[in-house]
């Protein structure tokens, strides 16, 4: 039970059902807009950007799904991708806090809820992996103590005329990396 109680009403986290499909394909649609507006490219948010939200649903190694309410009114979500095999690594996939109700704990305590369930389930690592550019996400990560860095995901962008406009400046290593 959470007792959080915020500008904006009481804090209650609990599990998704099926009655909130609807907002949380808008949440959806919210994160791949904030995506989109990251790198300029409105091709990541596409025709249907809630559509992803459809896909994540079915997905094998979707663990739960939580949702965050403000005196019964969702504000966010938070899922673990869990498939308990080799490693026990879960992943934080997706969070998202509506714009309006961020920055008085919501997101924080959607995060907790999924460590608790995590362990629970027997994971021994929990992930996330925010886009390079999400300095937002980042620096709440790092708070929540997301502070050792896994895996690096590197790529080489191959379309023939990319618009991306790609930033320059981070140094991993020694090497500078565009992002
Ligand atoms: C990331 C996100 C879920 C955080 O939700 P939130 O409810 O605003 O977070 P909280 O209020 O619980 O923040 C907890 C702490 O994290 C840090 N933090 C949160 N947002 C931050 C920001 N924009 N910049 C710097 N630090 C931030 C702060 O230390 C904060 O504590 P404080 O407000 O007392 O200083 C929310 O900003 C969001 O939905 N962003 C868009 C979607 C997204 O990027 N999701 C992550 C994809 S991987």
């Amino acid at each position: 039970m959470n007792h959080l109680v915020t500008k904006h009403g009481k804090l209650h986290i609990r599990v998704y059902k099926k009655s909130d499909i609807a907002v949380c394909r808008s949440l959806w649609s919210e994160l791949t807009q904030h995506h989109a507006n990251l790198y300029g490219d409105k091709s990541i948010s596409g025709d249907d950007p809630g559509r992803g939200f459809d896909v994540y649903l079915e997905r094998p190694d979707r663990k739960g799904t939580w949702i965050a309410e403000l005196d019964g009114k969702p504000v966010g979500f938070a899922g673990l991708l869990l498939l308990i095999d080799e490693e026990g690594v879960g992943e934080i996939e997706p969070v998202i806090v509506t714009s309006e109700y961020r920055r008085q704990g919501v997101g924080r305590e959607l995060v907790k809820r999924i460590m608790r369930e995590a362990g629970k389930a027997g994971a021994r690592f929990l992930s996330v992996r925010p886009v390079a550019r999400n300095t937002s996400a980042f620096a709440f990560f790092v708070k929540l103590g997301f502070a050792t860095l896994g895996h690096l995901d590197l790529f080489q962008d191959l379309s023939a005329s990319s618009d991306r406009d790609w930033k320059a400046g981070i140094l991993i290593h020694g090497k500078r990396l565009r992002y």
